[in-house]
């Protein structure tokens, strides 16, 4: 899509992934990618750069150093995406929540030069916790809430799928997974709406391998973190954000499980959370609600009601 730009801020592994998938996508212009790390984006943009007459594609990727007093963010202006992945990852034995505090004023100072500087960009942010820093992102830019969406029911369903896959020794593209609710302890995976080559998930593992599942899944960051030693993740969330923003450029109509505005569906008003979302130019078009079984969406209450409070707190930080 000629024009284009998208803006990654934090040029960590989570960024830099995130950054490289997009520019292999080739349908943007100019991939901006930022740190406060002086000389971390612009190389890291100049190694991308150099493997586009190998890897075939045109988006030219570029590195700016942002300052604490919003400099080089100029840079970036008018980007029509912009993704959010400064802050720091977990440790072993941390949980997402324990990064709260230091993350909150990491996301809330990039959040306000993004409104300043690209202030009709959708924005899409990944750093944890996630549910709390989407909520934040959305105070801190003053954008409609369509514009700002929170990434990991994607990741969180791809690890569901790999499991699943795995578990049943079929390939990752005859299972059909998902998971709603907060990317932490009350993700809430759906078994109902799970499949193998169409066949409910309970025709195909027995339920006692479903639960071992469903809680490597709720497991699956803590589980990359304690083998990492240090860092966390950033291969299957860097895909799942960046397959966002392409929804978002492509104004694809694409539904996918997120991180947004909840405002009656399920039966839930006004919190941040995971459910389906239908995702075009503007962000969100609109939540997909589908049937749940009684335990499902008890599970899907009970995380709304745990982000709602977490939320609450994030306008303080
Ligand atoms: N602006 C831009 N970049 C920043 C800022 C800021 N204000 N503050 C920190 N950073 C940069 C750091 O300099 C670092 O390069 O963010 C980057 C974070 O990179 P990593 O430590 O490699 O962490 P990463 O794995 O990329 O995770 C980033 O995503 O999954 C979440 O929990 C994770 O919150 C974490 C985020």
């Amino acid at each position: 899509m000629p024009g284009k730009k998208v803006t990654v801020v934090g040029a960590g592994f989570y960024g830099s992934t995130t950054a490289q998938r997009l520019a292999e996508y080739d349908i943007f212009d100019t991939v901006f990618l930022t740190d406060i790390i002086e000389g971390k984006p612009e190389g890291l943009a100049l190694d991308l750069n150099q493997s586009r007459p190998i890897e075939g594609f045109q988006t030219k990727v570029v590195g700016v150093t942002t300052g604490t007093d919003g400099s080089g963010y100029e840079q970036t202006a008018g980007s029509d995406i912009v993704i959010i992945t400064a802050g720091l990852p977990r440790k072993p034995g941390m949980s997402r929540m324990d990064l709260i505090e230091t993350n909150a004023k990491i996301v809330r100072s990039v959040a306000e030069q993004v409104a300043k500087h690209s202030p009709e960009a959708v924005v899409i942010v990944v750093s944890n916790p996630l549910d709390e820093m989407t909520a934040l992102t959305a105070i801190a830019t003053g954008f409609p809430k369509a514009r700002v969406i929170g990434q990991a029911g994607m990741l969180d369903t791809a690890r569901f799928t790999n499991n699943v896959a795995e578990a049943a020794d079929v390939p990752v593209s005859s299972v059909t997974t998902l998971t709603l609710g907060s990317h932490g302890d009350t993700m809430v995976p759906v078994p109902s709406a799970c499949s193998v080559d169409g066949k409910p998930l309970s025709e195909v593992l027995d339920q006692a391998t479903i639960d071992e599942l469903v809680d490597r899944t709720r497991n699956g960051g803590a589980e990359v973190v304690a083998l990492l030693k240090t860092g966390s993740a950033y291969y299957a969330p860097s895909a799942a954000a960046a397959r966002m923003a392409r929804a978002v450029a492509e104004d694809s109509g694409a539904v996918m499980p997120v991180c947004t505005w909840v405002d009656g569906e399920y039966g839930i008003s006004g919190v941040y959370l995971g459910v389906e979302a239908e995702i075009g130019a503007g962000g969100i078009r609109k939540v997909v609600e589908r049937d749940l079984t009684d335990t499902e969406l008890a599970g899907l209450k009970e995380a709304a009601e745990a982000v709602r409070a977490k939320q609450a707190d994030v306008a303080d930080l």
